[in-house]
């Protein structure tokens, strides 16, 4: 049975924690409240499996004892940690200041193509000086310096990248200083979460190895796309070259191959079994996709035909003034979003 609930407006709020980068697929915040206030969940131990950016973490745990959340994603992993791993404003301040002194004896040998091709020389020279020092970086920092590329190759780009054309290069590129957004940026996003929130780098098609059996009162998570949408390029690619990370490798522990799809959400449930307590809950929030023929594929039907769990409600939405509303006017699709709740008995 299907209930239907509010249209999804564009809620972002740039100003918050999670404004600090714009990390692929990160859901909007105050959804996400939304979501957690209507559940009711409170004052249990939650899990999520696919954690991204840490949306769901970080304000899940504004009403939950414990959270975990798992990514396999590096930059997620880093994005994560610098939300709640927060010092003193003081302290934050003055190891950006520590490493802003050091800048000025740096000789730049190389700079990754990636970066060269997106932004202002001087810029790219700036980054790449400070990407030297990401390892004295505090955590809140590499968060904000990851957050200061971003927007810089915004900057330099004219402040033309909207979600459905970032990577356009439009040149002459324009001088932004990196050091004065990465300044900024680590008073803007300045908001100390609770320290009940645990972050685990590693696969979720293996999570038992971390995860205790019978522990998990709660799973809640928006899983990876199934139009399989690539979790290692755009603002994100930026950063896995300029800490030297290997795509390919980053690739491998990632589902995002449409054809190994079914098999590894198969693994991920059977996973997600074993550590939920007996009447736990399993939150996916999945999105309709549409397939090589036009036709249109209910997330709720794929993971509902997937999953061991076999009492379960869904909750569909309509998109409205969002970017995949965009890209449906373009195909001339309607695709909605389903929040499927099971129930573990
Ligand atoms: C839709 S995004 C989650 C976004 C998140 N809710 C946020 O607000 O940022 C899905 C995430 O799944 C992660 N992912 C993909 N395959 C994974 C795997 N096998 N194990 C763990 N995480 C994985 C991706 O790195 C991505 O961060």
């Amino acid at each position: 049975m299907i209930k239907k609930i509010n249209i999804i407006k564009n809620v972002n709020n740039p100003k918050s924690i999670h404004g600090m980068f714009p990390y692929r697929g990160k859901m909007s915040a105050i959804d996400a409240n939304n979501i957690l206030q209507k559940l009711k969940i409170s004052n249990k131990i939650i899990l999520d499996p696919f954690c991204g950016s840490g949306t769901l973490l970080i304000e899940a745990s504004k009403y939950n004892k414990e959270v975990i959340g798992i990514d396999s994603n590096p930059v997620a992993y880093i994005l994560c940690k610098a939300k709640i791993n927060i010092q003193s404003l003081d302290y934050e301040i003055t190891n950006f200041e520590k490493i802003k002194k050091k800048i000025k004896e740096i000789k730049i040998s190389s700079i990754p193509k990636s970066i060269l091709e997106n932004f202002h020389k001087k810029t790219a020279n700036e980054i790449v000086s400070y990407a030297k020092y990401f390892n004295e970086m505090s955590d809140y920092n590499k968060g904000c310096f990851m957050g200061a590329v971003a927007l810089s190759a915004r900057g330099c780009n004219h402040y033309k990248w909207t979600s459905n054309i970032v990577g356009k290069k439009i040149k002459p590129f324009r001088y932004i200083s990196f050091e004065k957004n990465f300044r900024n940026k680590i008073s803007k996003h300045y908001f100390p979460s609770k320290k009940n929130i645990k972050i685990i780098n590693m696969d979720s098609r293996i999570l038992t190895k971390k995860i205790k059996k019978n522990s998990i009162d709660l799973i809640i998570s928006s899983p990876p796309y199934f139009d399989a949408l690539d979790y290692t390029s755009y603002h994100n690619k930026f950063i896995i070259d300029l800490l030297g990370l290997k795509k390919e490798n980053i690739k491998k522990n990632l589902i995002q191959k449409l054809d190994t799809y079914k098999k590894s959400m198969i693994k991920v449930f059977n996973e997600i079994d074993y550590v939920t307590k007996k009447n736990a809950k399993i939150i996916f929030i999945v999105g309709d996709k549409k397939n090589k023929d036009g036709n249109i594929l209910k997330g709720n039907n794929f993971f509902t035909s997937i999953a061991p769990f076999k009492k379960f409600s869904i909750i569909e939405r309509n998109y409205s003034n969002t970017s995949s509303q965009v890209i449906d006017k373009i195909n001339k699709t309607k695709r909605k979003e389903q929040i499927i709740i099971w129930e573990k008995k």
